[in-house]
């Protein structure tokens, strides 16, 4: 054990138009999108709150009110479970909002950035370390194994410094990704040197790029108050981290697992065939249904 202080809060950034994945999200939110039977931000604040996380802090937009409504009680839904006796399926929808577990809205008014987005969430963050976690970004630690985020909190609590997941990813898709060059740190982490937001494969400093889960300190939002805008035009949180690391250590941290790009179709695709084969209830008839197809 260590003295840090404790990563309880989690912002999840969801204020996105998710236009890769039109038409399906012209009115619903993309993070409602279902990989098998769970929406992706289910997957999201599952293994936040795997990680001993407790405050699920929402940043939204117009549009979102599925997200709110998701984490909310269903009053007649519930109802009617119970009077059906349909006890297994009540306690699977109760079990989306533990009773221990707070959830937190906050509106981003205007599509600003990721950096904005975090920045919106400082009055419900404070002065305490955060996580942020992507939900476009369906992470998977290792069967049985700890998922991604708690991989991090549990080296943050060693540490105490910020932390950004990382992989490798091919050099002609370095345009999709914060990227980061740094020096080995002991195990998963490196202490980074250099950040930038999504550039070209010639001006890459590296091939590692930042997946979609971030454990931050507090003095990141001082960064993000002035930051100006950066690719793409918007408020980048990549950036912010650069301004970071000139006043404390930031380390890449290598987890174990497994990222799936849900932001793109391949990767939903994936992430869909996958986790249908792992599932208990349709996993091995989905199985026997692939063998029977001739690709
Ligand atoms: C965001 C971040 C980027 C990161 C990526 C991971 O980009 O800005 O640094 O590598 O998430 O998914 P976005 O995918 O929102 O364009």
């Amino acid at each position: 054990m260590s003295n840090h202080t404790r990563v309880r809060k989690a912002v999840f950034p969801v204020a996105g138009l998710g236009t890769r994945f039109l038409p399906a999200t012209k009115a619903s939110p993309k993070e409602m999108l279902p990989v098998v039977d769970k929406p992706l931000i289910q997957y999201a604040v599952e293994e936040a709150y795997e990680a001993g996380i407790r405050d699920m802090i929402f940043v939204t937009g117009r549009s979102k009110r599925a997200i709110e409504d998701h984490f909310d009680t269903a009053y007649e839904l519930e109802n009617e479970l119970e009077n059906a006796g349909k006890e297994a399926m009540l306690d699977l929808v109760r079990s989306i909002s533990p009773p221990d577990m707070n959830c937190l809205f906050v509106r981003q008014p205007r599509s600003l950035g990721l950096g904005h987005a975090v920045l919106c969430a400082e009055p419900l963050v404070g002065n305490d370390p955060f996580a942020v976690l992507l939900a476009d970004d369906l992470m998977r630690g290792e069967p049985g194994g700890p998922g991604v985020m708690k991989q991090m909190t549990t080296a943050f609590h060693k540490q105490g410094r910020s932390l950004l997941a990382v992989q490798e990813v091919p050099l002609e898709q370095t345009r999709r990704y914060g990227i980061v060059k740094g020096e080995p740190a002991g195990g998963p982490l490196m202490r980074i040197d250099e950040i930038v937001e999504k550039p070209t494969p010639e001006t890459a400093p590296s091939r590692m790029g930042v997946a979609g889960r971030y454990v931050l300190t507090p003095a990141i939002f001082e960064e993000l108050r002035t930051q100006p805008k950066g690719a793409g035009g918007e408020i980048q949180l990549t950036d912010a981290i650069g301004r970071l690391m000139s006043s404390e250590t930031v380390y890449a941290f290598q987890y174990v697992g497994r990222r799936y790009d849900c932001g793109s179709k391949e990767g939903f695709l994936e992430a869909t065939v996958d986790l249908a084969l792992q599932h208990p209830d349709v996993g091995s008839s989905f199985r026997e249904y692939l063998k029977t197809l001739s690709l």
